[in-house]
């Protein structure tokens, strides 16, 4: 028998990824809270409610991350509990936080600090959101604030979480708040958002001048569906473009890419540390005459595909070396800043687990610098339109007894983390099935 073990770097971080509206609970004050309110937004019905009770309750889950060999630890700061109102802050709040940090410090896990992962303040929100030309210079205030109350526990910081997804389902599907269905505003705030992380990477390393500051960007795949089709190679290129590159280039060359923009994007190139990456799936483009508002282009997936639940995408492990690729252009450090797959029995999750890791050490070996890997997530927590619908969680949670059960792959997980690689009996212990695959005789 072949016997083969894939070890990571010696310094490689390995964490969970988190959000606060989505673990917190009461987020009461922002926009979406306000949004979960009405009938028919949020699947099932459902609410955020008391989330993870992540607010009262972070600890026990940090407990659960460093039982899993966890040394880092990506959460996000909710802006709406910390200037609840424009221009006041609140010290309570930021002293939780930093509570929070410390007792990740003490668990031995590094802090990756998202400032803004989709949420919003309603204040902000009544004033026009991330259409708001202010809101640049309100999110800098916001984020100096942050930088001046944790900088003690954290360095590492995350600016924005997915700029692309914020804009695409809030504005333009209309699925997220403020449930728009508006291209030219789409745009605006995707400008916003480049522009407010480009501020707050300087503020912060004003403030901070050893920080390692980044933003995560949603990478997905755009494949034709027929290779040999220039249609259909045309449009997926055209989703690529408006999905992945609109977003990465201005960052890299100070150029707006249409149709996002045109022309300089000053202020924007150099302001990366590293590059994050958030990678789920792919989608497969076929030219269609009758879609002009997916641009001609009909997305769907692969036909051999393995699909995951809730119609939430197709299972590629490779599409992570791409993305990777992709990443890796401007020569900086990259950090997988989520990837995981919603899967409430648990029976494709260590599979994928596994396989997309596999994909990731291959990569490694070729010298890209990924310094890191953040599974979404740890524990089930409220997915955004898809309610409680879509589990992602290494942990179940029940939202409503708030009890939590280990699901296979958090062991898998831990076994992983704990070797800093995929061994033999890792693979014959939770997922014997990928031994022919991974170690071939
Ligand atoms: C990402 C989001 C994250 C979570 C996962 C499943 O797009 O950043 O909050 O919803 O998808």
């Amino acid at each position: 028998m072949a016997e083969a073990t894939f070890h990571f770097p010696p310094d490689f971080r390995w964490g969970c990824a988190t959000a606060a509206h989505q673990t917190e609970g009461n987020n009461t004050n922002n926009d979406w809270w306000a949004w979960e309110q009405v009938e028919g937004h949020i699947a099932e019905g459902a609410r955020s409610n008391l989330a993870c009770d992540g607010w009262r309750r972070a600890e026990e889950d940090f407990d659960r991350a460093a039982a899993m060999a966890n040394n880092a630890h990506r959460l996000s700061v909710e802006w709406s509990r910390i200037e609840p109102r424009e221009g006041y802050f609140d010290d309570q709040a930021l002293g939780r936080y930093r509570a929070m940090l410390r007792a990740l410090r003490e668990r031995g896990m590094e802090p990756l600090v998202t400032l803004h992962h989709f949420s919003s303040p309603l204040w902000l929100a009544e004033l026009g959101g991330w259409e708001y030309p202010r809101v640049v210079p309100l999110f800098e205030r916001f984020v100096a604030r942050v930088v001046e109350a944790l900088g003690e526990f954290c360095d590492f910081w995350c600016t924005i979480n997915e700029p692309n997804i914020y804009a695409l389902l809030g504005y333009v599907q209309g699925i997220f708040p403020p449930g728009k269905h508006d291209l030219g505003a789409a745009m605006r705030v995707s400008r916003h958002m480049l522009r407010a992380h480009a501020a707050a990477y300087r503020r912060i390393h004003a403030l901070q001048p050893h920080a390692r500051v980044g933003l995560a960007h949603n990478y997905r795949i755009f494949d034709p569906a027929n290779p040999r089709s220039a249609l259909d190679r045309l449009v997926a290129r055209l989703q690529d473009r408006i999905f992945n590159e609109a977003f990465l280039v201005p960052l890299e060359r100070g150029r707006w890419l249409l149709p996002m923009g045109f022309g300089p994007a000053p202020g924007l190139r150099g302001t990366l540390d590293w590059v994050g990456i958030n990678y789920y799936t792919r989608n497969v483009v076929a030219f269609d005459r009758s879609c002009p508002s997916e641009l001609y282009g009909r997305r769907f997936h692969h036909p051999e595909a393995e699909l995951l639940d809730g119609g939430y995408g197709e299972m590629y492990p490779q599409g992570i070396v791409r993305a990777v690729r992709r990443a890796a252009r401007p020569g900086l450090p990259i950090y997988i800043t989520e990837n995981g797959i919603p899967d409430a029995d648990d029976d494709q999750r260590p599979r994928a687990l596994v396989t997309h890791l596999h994909q990731l050490w291959g990569i490694i070996q070729g010298c890209y610098p990924v310094m890191g890997y953040f599974h979404w997530t740890l524990v089930d927590n409220f997915e955004w339109a898809a309610g409680w619908t879509l589990r992602f969680g290494l942990i179940e949670l029940d939202p409503a007894t708030q009890v939590r059960t280990p699901r296979p792959s958090a062991a898998l997980y831990g076994d992983i983390c704990r070797a800093n690689a995929i061994t033999p009996e890792i693979i014959d212990a939770h997922v014997p099935e990928l031994r022919t695959v991974l170690l071939p005789s």
